[in-house]
């Protein structure tokens, strides 16, 4: 699949885009990256993306012109997501979603907003990371390309390993892990874990994920129990 990443900073992918999963899913052929600048979709001496709000006001707006050049130079054939606050979360099942795509397109705002045009004629929807506010869209773009390309496949080595991940499978948070040693400043790993019994250590593992779903994610459990998938007392 191809990703395009339309940004003031292109250098800000510079770095994570070339190492872990994302490097090497780019290195085997899996995923294209194209990080394109937004000053270059500009036509004056000073490469001007932004200027002041209509109906006055604190702070900058991106122009609108640089973000349709530069979506139209790309000719994208896929999702064009406008990455906002105001937009839906993020989740798993987007990530499953745009893993499928051919193409993947980010726009990454910056400064006090984006001129709504953005959002109402060039984007195709608007996805935010969580209710907080970045400083761009930079990271959110960044976060939402390391998990569509990590479900790409043969992207991670031992697929069963991203199986086994939170939200991969249901709506149950995965079980905690633990490595040696044993015994860590008097810090013990749960002793069924070294029994050997895979069953018990299933049962182990299954109730864990159980508890910490009930006990942080009341909203994750909530969907568990509507699916039928865990026991309905709490
Ligand atoms: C300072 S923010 C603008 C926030 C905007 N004034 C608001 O309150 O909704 C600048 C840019 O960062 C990005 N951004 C900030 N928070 C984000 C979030 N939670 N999810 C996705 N993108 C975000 C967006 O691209 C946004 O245009």
């Amino acid at each position: 699949m191809r990703i395009n990443l339309v940004t003031i900073f292109p250098e800000f992918f510079q770095a994570p885009l070339a190492i872990s999963i994302p490097g090497r899913a780019a290195e085997s052929g899996l995923v294209e990256y194209r990080v394109v600048d937004l000053r270059d979709h500009t036509h004056d001496r000073h490469r001007t993306v932004d200027d002041v709000p209509y109906g006055g006001g604190a702070g900058m707006v991106m122009k609108p012109e640089p973000f349709f050049e530069a979506v139209e130079a790309l000719e994208p054939r896929g999702p064009v997501v406008l990455l906002s606050p105001r937009g839906r979360v993020f989740t798993h099942r987007d990530a499953v979603r745009f893993a499928v795509q051919p193409e993947l397109t980010l726009l990454c705002g910056h400064y006090k907003d984006v001129d709504q045009r953005v959002a109402d004629h060039l984007a195709t929807e608007e996805i935010s990371l969580g209710d907080f506010v970045l400083s761009g869209g930079e990271v959110a773009a960044l976060a939402i390309t390391d998990a569509v390309v990590r479900l790409l496949p043969g992207a991670i080595g031992d697929h069963q390993s991203a199986a086994s991940d939170s939200f991969y499978e249901g709506p149950l948070l995965s079980p905690p892990s633990w490595t040696r040693p044993a015994d860590y400043r008097g810090h013990t790993v749960p002793q069924v874990l070294r029994s050997g019994d895979h069953a018990r250590i299933e049962a182990f593992r299954r109730e864990l994920s159980e508890r910490l779903t009930r006990e942080r994610r009341g909203d994750l459990w909530a969907r568990a129990r509507e699916r039928g998938l865990v026991d309905g007392s709490d």
